[in-house]
């Protein structure tokens, strides 16, 4: 299993890190790290020399309510009330290195954990929490879907390994 990414650590310059987006900085800066150890939430930074950070991104497991998915996906599950999914919570570049295709690196590499993860642990979905419209359009450009009655968006396990597999 190669990923691009490691986990957050003290060696990483987590306060130099901004994306322009305070909720994003503020989360780097001064929770993720609790998070880690309370088991909240992993955080993975794609950061080459250890110390600067290029990019992050959060994973956890969630579920969602299956009348939150579309009908045709529905059609094919059983009845269970909740679903088990991976919630990629933020995903963020700094942006001095925006636009040079390391969101993408980064989101594939969530992807990638996300599913390998889900081999032992069961994800029916990725879901993501898009902050706002720009974020709605990064995600719906990959190929994410939204989930009905919530800002939220999805894309089936299925696909993702179809994707790595193809
Ligand atoms: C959104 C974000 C992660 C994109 O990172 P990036 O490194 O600048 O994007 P990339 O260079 O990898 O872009 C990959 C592709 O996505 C496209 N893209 C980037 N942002 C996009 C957006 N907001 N809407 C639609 N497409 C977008 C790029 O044009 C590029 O397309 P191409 O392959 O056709 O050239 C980055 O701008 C960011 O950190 N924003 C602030 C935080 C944020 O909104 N996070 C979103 C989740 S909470």
């Amino acid at each position: 299993m190669n990923y691009l990414t490691t986990l957050l650590a003290n060696t990483h310059e987590k306060a130099k890190f901004s994306c322009g987006k305070a909720m994003l900085d503020d989360y780097l800066h001064k929770q993720a790290r609790q998070d880690i150890r309370r088991k909240l939430s992993a955080c993975f930074v794609l950061s080459p020399d250890n110390k600067e950070i290029k990019g992050y991104y959060t994973l956890s497991n969630s579920s969602i309510p299956r009348s939150q998915l579309p009908e045709s996906i529905i059609r094919k599950l059983p009845s269970y009330k909740d679903l088990p999914v991976t919630l990629l919570g933020r995903l963020a570049i700094d942006n001095k290195f925006k636009g040079q295709q390391l969101g993408r690196l980064l989101l594939v590499d969530a992807l990638k954990r996300s599913y390998d993860a889900s081999s032992s642990t069961a994800s029916m979905a990725i879901i993501v929490d898009p902050i706002d419209q720009q974020a709605t359009g990064f995600y719906a450009r990959f190929g994410f879907i939204p989930l009905r009655d919530s800002g939220r968006m999805f894309i089936p396990m299925q696909t993702v390994e179809d994707l790595f597999n193809a």
